[in-house]
C-alpha cells in the first residue's frame, strides 16, 4: 500500500505561489510513489477559530488528515510571520489528527526570506497536537522563479528541485518509520493530554 501525504497550503491569498508549490510537490511525490491529497486554505477557507459547526468545512478535512501517515506544510511568510490561516488550522487539528505524524515544512517568500516563518511553526504549532517536524526543511526563495512548470529555469531552480526530492523521500522513510507510533500513541495518559 503507498504512503499517504496530505499537503497543506497554507496561503488564503487566492493564487497564492504556495498552492502553485503545493501541486508541484504533490506531483513530485506522486514520482516518489506516493498519494497526495492538497489541503488547499485559499479555496478551502478555514473561518477563524473558534467557530460555528454550520459550514464549517473543518470535520472534512480531519478526515483527510485522520487518513494521512504524513504531512507537508507550506507556509508563505508574510510581514516576517507564517500565515495566519495556517496558524488557524493549528488550533483545529489536534492529537486525533496528527499525533506522532512526520512533517515536512515548507517556508515560501516572494523574495530572500522564509527562516522566519520556519522558526515560527518549529516553535508553535506542534505542542498538543504532536507532530512530529523533520529537522530537514525546506525554503523557497524568489518562488515565482522557480518550480515552474518544465525544465529548470536556471541553477537555483536545479537545486531547489533536488532538495526537494531528497526531503520528500526523507519524509517517505519517516512515514514508514514512525507508522506504528501513530496508531499506538494517538492517545496519550490522561494526566499530560496537552504537551507540556
Ligand atoms: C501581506 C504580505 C506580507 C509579506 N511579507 C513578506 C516578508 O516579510 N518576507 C518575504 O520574504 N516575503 C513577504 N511577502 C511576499 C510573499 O512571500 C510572497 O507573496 C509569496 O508569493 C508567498 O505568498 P503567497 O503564497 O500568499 O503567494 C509578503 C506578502 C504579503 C501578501
Amino acid at each position: 500500500m503507498s504512503t499517504r501525504i496530505v499537503l497543506i497550503a497554507g496561503s488564503n491569498r487566492p493564487d497564492a505561489q504556495s498552492s502553485r508549490v503545493a501541486l508541484y510537490l504533490a506531483g513530485r511525490l506522486q514520482h516518489l510513489g506516493a498519494e497526495t491529497d492538497i489541503i488547499d486554505l485559499a479555496t478551502t477557507p478555514l473561518p477563524l477559530w473558534p467557530a460555528e459547526s454550520t459550514n464549517n468545512p473543518w470535520q472534512g478535512l480531519a478526515n483527510r488528515l485522520r487518513a494521512a501517515q504524513a504531512v507537508v506544510v507550506i507556509t508563505p511568510e508574510w510581514h516576517g510571520m507564517a500565515c495566519p490561516a495556517v496558524k488557524n488550522l493549528f488550533l483545529y487539528a489536534g492529537r486525533r489528527e496528527l499525533a506522532h505524524k512526520p512533517a515536512l515544512l515548507v517556508a515560501v517568500s516572494g523574495g530572500q526570506g522564509g527562516a522566519y516563518p520556519i522558526a515560527e511553526m518549529r516553535s508553535s504549532s506542534y505542542k498538543n497536537c504532536r507532530l512530529c517536524y523533520l529537522p530537514e526543511h525546506l525554503i523557497v526563495r524568489h518562488v515565482e522563479r522557480v518550480m515552474n512548470p518544465g525544465n529548470p529555469a536556471n541553477e537555483d531552480d536545479q537545486r531547489i528541485r533536488a532538495r526537494a526530492d531528497w526531503a520528500m523521500g526523507l519524509l517517505l522513510d519517516y512515514a514508514e518509520a514512525l507508522a506504528p507510533l501513530h496508531e499506538r500513541h494517538r492517545r496519550p495518559p490522561e494526566d499530560w493530554l496537552n504537551g507540556m
